[in-house]
């Protein structure tokens, strides 16, 4: 039987999870073993993960007797709450409370939690640069999981604070890669104004959380925030066209331009890139791009990310 420590990884089968799983199995000599958490063991995507070497376990987060089952006898684990699949913050935080509890009753010696900065802290509900959303938050997908890091101190699990962000894939997953517009060029469309986006693959999110989880209990108590690279948009939409031989704009709107688009979800997101552009240098300072390539040596570069992702980035 394996002599290595099991690390629950929950959202194996997602961005930042399948990055844990990944990065742990892709060195052999690893002192850990990921166990990966899906809703459906028969799904293609955890029987991917099965066929790399990794155990697959079924547990569904709205289900707390399973996240207890998921954690029994693991040394670790990689906590993620899923915002966009229910659109609730409330329900992000009850997540973040059944993996705490459960982290706690299974004792285990270090947990990673995927936070973001609670935004009301810096633009309280009174602020009306931005609109209060449901009743109570600034950037709900934001404000649930930072609210949440209370949650884990708490529970007296001991807990490394990983402040993740921005992710170049969604370009690829969420359509915000370039688009054509009705001038025939490719443009791409970000309430940023002039300020940098502190960004990430999302691939490296794992890959930094593995090199956490190396560090062990030096890193207990910490919050720990990474980025690829702190870009402009108006660079990012150079480096596009230069993969893309052809002229790709940056279309600068404003966030309350962004927050009527309309699609669900709109609004958080353009509250939450006027926070990035508005915060954009306490953002970057949180994200140290040179301690998560000490974490992660393999960490890429928006240039480097985009040569190994150009060919998956729908044009539309
Ligand atoms: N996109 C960005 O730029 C960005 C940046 C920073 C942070 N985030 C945050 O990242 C989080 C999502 O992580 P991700 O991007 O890694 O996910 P993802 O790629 O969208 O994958 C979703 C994952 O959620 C799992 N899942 C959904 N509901 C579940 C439940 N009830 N119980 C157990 N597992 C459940 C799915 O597993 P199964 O279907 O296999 O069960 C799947 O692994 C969100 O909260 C988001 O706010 C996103």
């Amino acid at each position: 039987m394996s002599q290595k420590k099991i690390i629950t990884v929950f959202g194996a089968t997602g961005a930042q999870g399948g990055g844990v799983v990944r990065a742990i199995l892709a060195d052999k000599n690893s002192e850990f073993t990921p166990r990966a958490v899906t809703r459906d063991i028969n799904s293609d995507k955890a029987k991917e993960l099965a066929a790399l070497g990794a155990e697959v376990v079924q547990a569904d987060l709205a289900h707390p007797e399973s996240v207890k089952k998921a954690m029994e006898g693991a040394y670790g684990a990689y906590c993620v709450t899923f915002f966009w699949a229910h659109f609730s913050p409330e329900q992000e935080a009850a997540e973040a409370k059944a993996m705490a509890d459960a982290a706690k009753a299974a004792g285990v010696k270090h947990v990673i939690w995927s936070t973001l900065e609670d935004t009301r802290k810096l633009v309280p509900l009174h602020d009306d640069r931005m609109p209060t959303l449901m009743e109570k938050y600034k950037v709900p997908h934001f404000d649930a999981k930072g609210e949440s890091d209370q949650v884990f101190r708490d529970s007296g699990v001991p807990t490394t604070y990983l402040l993740t962000t921005f992710y170049w894939d969604n370009m690829i997953y969420f359509g915000m890669g370039p688009k054509r517009g009705e001038d025939g060029e490719l443009a791409i469309t970000f309430p940023m104004g002039d300020a940098k986006l502190s960004g990430i693959g999302a691939e490296d999110i794992g890959k930094c959380a593995y090199g956490i989880f190396k560090k062990g209990s030096s890193m207990i108590g910490k919050t720990i925030g990474i980025a690829g690279e702190h870009i402009s948009c108006a660079d990012m939409a150079e480096e596009l066209s230069e993969v893309y031989g052809e002229k790709v704009k940056y279309n600068m709107v404003p966030p309350a331009v962004f927050r009527s688009f309309g699609f669900p979800g709109a609004e958080d997101l353009g509250n939450m890139f006027q926070y990035y552009q508005e915060f954009a240098d306490e953002f970057a300072e949180l994200r140290d791009v040179e301690y998560a390539k000490e974490l992660n040596p393999e960490l890429q570069n928006f240039k480097e990310w985009l040569k190994d992702n150009v060919s998956k980035i729908p044009v539309g």
